[in-house]
């Protein structure tokens, strides 16, 4: 099949759709990104490179950073990161505060913002935020094999401004001595993660790890069974509320941002970008999750 005609055919027809979705207003940076954007990155085994419409245009990443930070923590505290943080779907929105009463401030998975501040707090553990942004910088850049990529300090700095809802979450979870570190660390650091700028070609490329068993071009990143891991938490978590339904409609494994990328896995076959800024109710890109619809429609390409 032609990959590359059929992400063109893609990104045509969806250029042409008027119900685009929302555009995240919450982080004020975010607000101002033009809703047509629409971009597209395949990359399969074999190497090759498939893009069509924005896709070397940077966006900013938001919760796909979630991915790349619990692959950090999991390489420095391994599964003991599971006594701090769940493995279920939450149900609830991505920011939401309420099952950690019941449950101890202990997030239900760490891709809702819950777990993903828990997961920071744990990269925190040995090391200073200005450390372990580096860390994280190096590591999209070798997972990409990109060196220009950065961070937006604009939007690390609005979200720094904005983010009272992930203030309340840092705190409770301190309260439960769920969160170890200074909370402004934690929080500024994980603002720094979401904050990431990257392409859909810059993504795709940084998820060939999990496409790979765990190899990027033949280098180990994780073992095998960890990227499977990661892969099983995509598909049952990576878009919130909305995860049961990306499982029904996409059958792979997928993390969204509320900067309308989702980074796609296809297990063996390919690893897929899409952005498009307009989200639906859950915070999900709306056209990117019709474009890997029709993408596995064609390809055949879900795991089911
Ligand atoms: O913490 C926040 O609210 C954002 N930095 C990240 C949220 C996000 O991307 C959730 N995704 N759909």
């Amino acid at each position: 099949m032609d990959i590359t005609q059929l992400v063109q055919d893609i990104t045509a027809r969806l250029r042409q759709e008027s119900e685009r979705g929302q555009v995240a207003d919450y982080i004020p940076p975010l607000a101002c990104i033009a809703p047509d954007k629409f971009g597209i990155a395949v990359v399969l085994d074999d190497g090759s490179l498939h893009c069509a419409g924005d896709a070397d245009e940077p966006f900013s990443i938001q919760s796909i950073s979630k991915v790349f930070a619990l692959t950090l923590a999991l390489g420095s505290v391994g599964d003991q990161l599971w006594n701090r943080v769940g493995r279920e779907p939450s149900g609830s929105a991505f920011n939401s505060i309420v099952q950690l009463e019941s449950e101890h401030g202990i997030p239900r998975n760490p891709f809702i913002n819950a777990g993903a501040i828990v997961v920071t707090d744990v990269l925190l553990g040995h090391l200073e935020p200005r450390e372990a942004i580096g860390q994280m910088l190096r590591f999209v850049r070798e997972l990409a094999g990109d060196d220009t990529i950065l961070i937006d300090e604009s939007v690390a700095r609005a979200e720094q401004e904005t983010g009272f809802t992930n203030m309340a979450l840092a705190n409770y979870m301190r309260a439960f001595g769920n969160v170890h570190g200074d909370v402004a660390k934690v929080l500024g650091t994980y603002f720094h993660f979401c904050a990431l700028a990257m392409s859909c070609r810059q993504l795709a490329m940084a998820g060939r790890f999990l496409m790979d068993e765990g190899r990027v071009e033949g280098r180990r990143i994780v073992t095998g069974r960890r990227a499977r891991r990661i892969n099983a938490l995509m598909m049952s978590c990576g878009h919130y509320d909305n995860s049961g339904d990306f499982a029904y409609r996409i059958g792979l494994p997928g993390k969204s941002g509320v900067g309308g990328g989702i980074l796609c896995v296809a297990p063996g076959v390919a690893s897929i970008a899409v952005w498009s800024p307009g989200l639906n109710a859950s915070g999900n890109s709306h056209l990117g999750q019709r474009a890997l619809e029709m993408l596995v429609q064609r390809t055949g390409w879900s795991v089911f």
